[in-house]
C-alpha cells in the first residue's frame, strides 16, 4: 500500500465501525488513509479516526524509523481525519501543523490545546519544500466542508485528494472502487456537484499520475486507466444520471403497494428498460438516494399513512432535498384507502427540487391495483417510455 520507498502508507482499516458517520452501513468497513512523505523534511498526510489511534501513531512511528516529523498536512478536519490530531500533536511538539485558512480557524473546535503558535496556514498554490518532494496547495472548499484542500506532490505525480474520489470498503477487503464509491459520492459529496467541478479544474492543470483519497485504494487500480476515475466524477458532479433507466421505490405497509409496483417493473422491463426496484421499508435510504442519483427516471409509490406520507418515503424525499437533488423526471403512486394525499405530499417536496419534472398522470390506488386502475398504469407506463 505505499505509494513509493518515500511516501509510505500508514493509514488504518476500521473493519468493525458498522456504520460510518453512525448512518451509512458499511459492511466492508472502511479506511482512514494517511502517509508519510520520508525526505530532507518529513511530512505526515493527515491523521485517523480517534478509533484507530493506537494502530495509526504505531504505524506512524514506525514509517518515521526514529525520525521526527517536520510537518503535519490536515487536508480535512472532519473527525475520521483528525480524531488523532490531539494524539501526534503532542507527541511531536516540534512538528508544525499544515492548513487551509478555514482550518487555521475552525482547528480549535477539535482539540484540547492551542496550536496557533505552530500552525501553518497555507493559500491556493503555496508550496511545502520536503527536498526532492514538494507539495503544492490546492484550495478545494465545500468539497464537502469549507476547511478542504487538497495537496500535488510534483516529484511522483501524485494527488492527495482528501475525502475526494473516496469510497468505503477497508482496504483488506480489496473491494474494487467503483462498488462503493457511487454509495460514498452521492451521500457524502453529492450535493457538492459546482465545488467538485471548480477542483476537477484544477485538476486539469496538473500532470496527475496517482490519485491518493483518504478513503479506499489508491488510484488507478490496476488495469484501470486514471481518466476512468475523472470522467466519473465529472458525470456525477454535473448531476447527469450514470444509468439509463428506471428506478421504483416503494413505501408500503402491507403489501399492495408493493404488488402495483412490481407489476408496473415488470412491464417497464417488458418494453426494455433497465429497472431496479427498492422497498424503502428494508432498505437503507442511503441506497435509495445513491441509486436516485443513478437513474434517468424515478418511480415514488407511497401508502397515505396517517393523514400524510409514510416516513420512509419522507426520508428519501427529505434527503433528496437537502442533497440538492436534481434533473430528473419522477412517476408518482399514491395508495390510500379513504383519503390519500401521499402524491400532493411528494409532489411538495419534488416542486422544491432543480429541474425536476413529474409525469402525467399521477396514479392513485385505492387499497389495491384493480382492473379500474389499467389505464391509468397504462399511461404511466407510456410517459415513462417516451
Ligand atoms: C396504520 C395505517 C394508517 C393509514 N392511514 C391512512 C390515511 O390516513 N389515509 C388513507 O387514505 N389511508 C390510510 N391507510 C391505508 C393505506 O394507505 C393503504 O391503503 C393500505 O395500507 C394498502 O396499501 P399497502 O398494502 O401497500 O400497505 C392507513 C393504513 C394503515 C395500516
Ligand atoms: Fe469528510
Ligand atoms: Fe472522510
Amino acid at each position: 500500500m505505499n505509494i513509493s520507498d518515500s511516501i509510505l502508507y500508514v493509514g488504518v482499516d476500521d473493519t468493525d465501525i458498522g456504520l460510518f458517520e453512525h448512518q451509512y452501513p458499511v459492511d466492508e468497513g472502511i479506511s482512514y488513509n494517511s502517509y508519510v512523505i520520508l525526505d530532507d523534511k518529513i511530512a505526515i498526510m493527515d491523521t485517523a479516526d480517534r478509533r484507530r489511534t493506537d494502530e495509526w501513531l504505531s504505524n506512524v512511528k514506525k514509517a518515521l524509523g526514529g525520525r521526527k516529523p517536520d510537518y503535519l498536512v490536515v487536508q480535512h478536519l472532519e473527525p475520521d481525519h483528525s480524531g488523532s490530531l490531539q494524539a501526534i500533536v503532542e507527541q511531536y511538539p516540534d512538528m508544525q501543523v499544515v492548513g487551509s485558512a478555514k482550518t487555521s480557524q475552525m482547528v480549535a473546535q477539535f482539540l484540547d490545546m492551542d496550536i496557533s503558535g505552530r500552525f501553518m496556514a497555507v493559500k491556493e498554490n503555496d508550496t511545502l519544500a520536503l527536498g526532492s518532494h514538494t507539495l503544492t496547495f490546492v484550495m478545494a472548499p465545500m468539497v464537502h466542508w469549507p476547511e478542504v484542500m487538497v495537496s500535488y506532490e510534483s516529484s511522483e505525480k501524485i494527488l492527495f485528494a482528501a475525502d475526494g474520489f473516496g469510497t468505503f470498503g477497508a482496504l483488506q477487503n480489496n473491494v474494487p472502487w467503483i462498488d462503493e464509491a457511487t454509495h460514498y459520492y452521492f451521500n457524502i459529496v453529492g450535493k457538492y456537484g459546482p465545488s467538485v467541478q471548480t477542483l476537477l479544474k484544477k485538476a486539469g492543470g496538473l500532470d496527475i499520475e496517482k490519485i491518493a483519497p483518504l478513503h479506499g485504494p489508491v488510484l488507478p487500480e490496476d488495469g484501470k486507466e486514471l481518466s476512468y476515475y475523472l470522467e466519473k466524477y465529472d458525470k456525477w458532479s454535473k448531476y447527469e444520471p450514470e444509468t439509463k433507466g428506471i428506478l421504483l421505490c416503494h413505501a408500503s405497509l402491507h403489501g399492495h403497494t408493493i404488488e402495483a409496483v412490481e407489476q408496473l417493473a415488470k412491464d417497464l422491463e417488458a418494453a426494455g428498460e433497465e429497472i431496479e426496484v427498492i422497498d424503502l421499508n428494508t432498505e437503507d435510504v442511503s441506497e435509495a438516494v445513491e441509486k436516485c442519483f443513478m437513474f434517468d427516471r424515478i418511480v415514488l409509490a407511497s401508502v397515505t399513512y396517517d393523514g400524510s406520507l409514510f416516513p420512509t418515503m419522507q426520508d428519501l424525499l427529505y434527503h433528496l432535498s437537502i442533497k440538492n437533488f436534481q434533473n430528473r423526471k419522477f412517476a408518482l403512486i399514491e395508495n390510500g384507502s379513504w383519503a390519500p394525499v401521499a402524491a400532493k405530499k411528494m409532489t411538495e417536496f419534488i416542486e422544491g427540487f432543480k429541474n425536476c419534472e413529474i409525469l402525467d398522470p399521477v396514479v392513485t390506488i385505492k387499497t389495491r391495483r384493480t382492473e379500474a386502475d389499467e389505464p391509468n398504469f397504462e399511461a404511466l407506463k407510456k410517459a415513462l417510455l417516451a
